[in-house]
């Protein structure tokens, strides 16, 4: 994909319909997948091990809504109480809302947005990944209003290293010691890491959070 150098979060729009345009709506390829089984099973390492009876969730940059097969798959004895989507980009959200119409799904920017509740799960699934000024700013913004969403998890990956070859200038990297230093601002919650392959060579760091509020 051909992209203008992204900045700030009306780049990244821009960049998703971008996507929309050259690849079409259901493509992989326009949410940066390449084959969207493999993403699939990467999500689950940003779930928790267990959910209440009824649960809700909050699926901040829900794309196509890929995460709510996922959870039933995940809980099949859960009830999903509520799920609500958002995304930056209105074309997800429309599919969204005409797919899975019991949920409830808002086209928005995360950081401009009030959260109406706290949710059980808080994920942000491949949304911190692409770049923006002053990154690791945004990063830990992003995490801060992710966790006062939250009653108890969190959820969120970001990419490690890139492997040879990759020259994906639209991506976001982030070395382990500057993650430690933006989550150590975040005492109330308790961190894991897990570093798993995603492309040939690249690694994201998968990072889940227990929060006690
Ligand atoms: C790679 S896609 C991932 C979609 C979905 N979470 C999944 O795993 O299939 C990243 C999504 O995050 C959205 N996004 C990025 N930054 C956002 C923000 N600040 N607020 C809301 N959505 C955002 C993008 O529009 C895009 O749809």
């Amino acid at each position: 994909m051909s992209f203008r150098e992204l900045r700030s979060v009306d780049d990244i729009t821009a960049y998703y319909r971008h996507g929309i345009e050259l690849y079409g709506l259901e493509s992989p390829r326009t949410m940066g997948y390449q084959t969207a089984p493999v993403d699939d099973r990467l999500i689950k390492h940003l779930l928790p091990e267990n959910v209440p009876d009824s649960y809700s969730v909050l699926d901040i940059g829900c794309g196509l809504g890929q995460i709510v097969p996922i959870l039933s798959d995940r809980f099949p004895k859960s009830h999903l109480e509520t799920l609500l989507g958002i995304d930056l980009v209105d074309d997800f959200i429309q599919h969204c809302v005409a797919e899975f119409p019991a949920h409830e799904f808002v086209t928005k920017n995360f950081l401009e947005w009030d959260s109406p509740r706290r949710f059980d799960i808080v994920l942000a699934a491949g949304v911190l990944v692409t770049r923006i000024d002053q990154y690791e700013t945004y990063l830990a913004r992003f995490i801060e209003k992710m966790i006062s969403a939250s009653k108890s998890w969190v959820g969120f990956n970001v990419i490690a290293n890139q492997g040879a070859g990759y020259t994906a200038r639209h991506l976001a990297t982030i070395s382990s010691e500057s993650l430690t230093s933006v989550l150590a601002a975040f005492p109330n919650v308790s961190w894991q890491m897990n570093k798993l392959e995603v492309f040939t060579g690249s690694h994201d760091t998968f990072v889940c959070g227990t929060v006690r509020i």
